[in-house]
């Protein structure tokens, strides 16, 4: 157990692989988020969200941050701020932006979904090409915006190799096209690449990144591009109601993840591979271990005779509790909370429910 890590909620006895998003504020984050410095972000600037909003430009080595509450407000404002409302967004057909925003995606900033044919979430690039090729000729609508999402949350948190970024990236510039990256786990990716998450950024016109997921912090994501770029963004967070007051309290919580949370996350990945071993021990349909680069497994439960929601009801009879996805899988995701000991019980409670 880490030092200052005394939240954890052991004294409920659940092991709770839903999400890496049920992770409390560590202690050191919750003294920082009482002594942090604070002003109204809206009028004359937070002195704790600049820290923040500098670091993140400086991580990503992008010239500008901007902080937002949540990825999906931080995805919006990339969609505004690059957009042209009734352009095309090209992006995986797994893309958490067209499963679970896709609200923002066509209602908000009014962008077309094309869903782009992919393997473990990185699009076939001819596939890519050619859907950019038939938009010129076919007068569809305009290419407005390329999506890719590192690591990728339906693919079992599978992992970009930079170069299929980078060759993506060059695709977009070559036609005009901005290039985002949801990089809601940008830094479990950067952990199993062993790349900084500028290297990965690189590859990009715009990045965000979560704090409030496997790197612990209560609230908040980044939102990361050109000083232009940011500029725009924050004129749409205000006409979305993303605009804060003192929100160097959560933005101080935000600093100790980025300093102290993401060397950790290597622990997640471990855990994972354990579990997707274990598991395919026993029954080899179950997981497969190779595809476990991150802290998301995806169990396959096909194979037995109940479908994902009975495993789920079933587990948590063991004091475990996973995502059921679709009917045949189940979503486990490793974080803080999950020890040993939690690996341990989940396999036990698999065991003996296989
Ligand atoms: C890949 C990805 N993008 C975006 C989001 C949205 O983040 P938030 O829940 O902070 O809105 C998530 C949330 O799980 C995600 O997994």
């Amino acid at each position: 157990m880490m030092e200052g890590d005394d939240t954890r909620p052991d004294a409920t006895g659940i092991v709770d692989l839903r999400s890496d998003t049920v992770t409390l504020p560590t202690e050191a984050m919750l003294a920082e988020m009482r002594r942090a410095p604070l002003g109204d972000d809206s009028r004359d600037g937070d002195p704790t969200v600049r820290a923040l909003e500098a670091q993140a430009a400086l991580l990503t080595g992008k010239e500008a941050a901007l902080f937002v509450p949540s990825g999906t407000m931080g995805n919006l404002l990339a969609m505004l701020a690059h957009g042209e409302r009734g352009g095309e967004i090209l992006a995986d057909g797994g893309a958490h932006l067209f499963n679970s925003e896709i609200g923002s995606v066509v209602a908000v900033a009014g962008l077309i979904p094309r869903a782009v044919a992919s393997h473990r979430g990185a699009m076939n690039e001819d596939a890519l090409a050619q859907a950019i090729r038939a938009a010129s000729s076919a007068g569809r609508p305009r290419p407005a915006l390329i999506w890719m999402e590192t690591t990728h949350n339906g693919a079992g948190g599978a992992v970009l190799p930079l170069s299929h970024m980078a060759r993506v990236h060059a695709l977009g510039r070559s036609n005009g096209i901005a290039v985002h990256v949801d990089g809601a786990r940008l830094f479990n990716a950067s952990v199993a690449l062993g790349a900084s998450a500028q290297a990965i950024a690189d590859h990009a016109d715009s990045v965000m990144f979560c704090l409030s997921k496997g790197l612990s912090a209560p609230v908040g994501s980044l939102l990361a591009g050109s000083a232009a770029f940011i500029a725009r963004a924050r004129g749409f967070r205000r006409f979305v109601g993303g605009n804060m007051r003192q929100a160097g309290v959560i933005a101080a919580a935000g600093l100790v993840a980025l300093d102290t949370m993401v060397e950790r996350l290597r622990e997640d990945h471990a855990a994972a591979a354990r579990l997707a071993h274990a598991l395919a021990w026993l029954d080899p349909v179950l997981a497969e271990p190779d595809q476990v680069q991150t802290n998301i497994l995806r169990v396959d439960v096909s194979s037995s005779a109940r479908d994902a929601a009975d495993w789920a009801s079933r587990l948590k009879r063991h004091g475990i509790l996973v995502q059921a996805s679709g009917a045949s899988q189940l979503r486990l995701v490793t974080h803080r909370h999950i020890d040993s000991a939690a690996v341990e019980r989940t396999i036990a409670a698999f065991a003996a429910e296989a």
